[in-house]
């Protein structure tokens, strides 16, 4: 049985998707270990709640690669196959990415590569596209550069706020986050330049 790491820094809304699909037997994966750099995460209380491993890794005052190597460690020691980043909010460093070659995952509130970084709803708000979305793609060196595995389409409407977007978007988050991490599990893809295409 494969296996995934989580990492996350708050909610946790994207872990609990994956995990009620993990145990719906949607996912053909285990979640071995469910990590957080942030004390109060509520995700990481859940995860402790759903009976899971979990570790808390303070990133505060750390060297971006110093924290990164203890985390690696930790995903090393439970051997996980697949890390997923969900609402984890920090960038990796090349060492993490080195040590997890096209093996991470991330959920971004947006359609990639519009609307990168922080508070991507409100950015989609206030540029005024009709349309946003969510994407499911592989972390690089960059921030939200990675290939993308899988999207869905929002629509923006005219009375929308970040808010009331948010959740319209992170309705479909939990629906493609698990798709994506399928396709990656079942080795399904190849990737061909910055394409992410089923294997022929
Ligand atoms: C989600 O909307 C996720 O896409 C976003 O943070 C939220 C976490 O929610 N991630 C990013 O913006 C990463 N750049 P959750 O903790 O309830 O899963």
């Amino acid at each position: 049985m494969k296996k995934l790491g989580i990492l996350l820094s708050g909610r946790g809304s994207n872990f609990e998707a994956i995990a009620r699909n993990v145990q719906a037997g949607k996912i053909p994966a285990e979640i071995a270990i469910v990590m957080s750099n942030k004390a109060g995460a509520l995700g990481l209380a859940r995860a402790k709640e759903m009976g899971l491993a979990t570790r808390f890794i303070p990133s505060q005052g750390k060297e971006r690669e110093a924290f990164d190597r203890e985390v690696v460690a930790v995903l090393r020691e439970f051997q996980v196959d697949l890390v997923c980043l969900a609402g984890f909010m920090r960038i990796l460093s090349p060492y993490f990415i080195r040590e997890f070659p096209r093996r991470v995952l991330n959920i971004h509130p947006a359609l990639l590569p519009s609307f990168p970084g922080e508070e991507a709803q409100r950015q989609a708000l206030e540029y005024g596209v009709k349309f946003t979305g969510c994407t499911v793609h592989l972390v690089d060196e960059g921030v939200d550069t990675g290939p993308i595995v899988c999207q869905a389409v929002v629509p923006v409407l005219d009375d929308d706020t970040p808010e009331t977007l948010a959740v319209r978007i992170l309705n479909e988050e939990h629906r493609i986050y698990s798709d994506g991490i399928c396709l990656l599990l079942e080795d399904g893809v190849r990737i061909e330049g910055r394409r992410v295409l089923p294997k022929l």
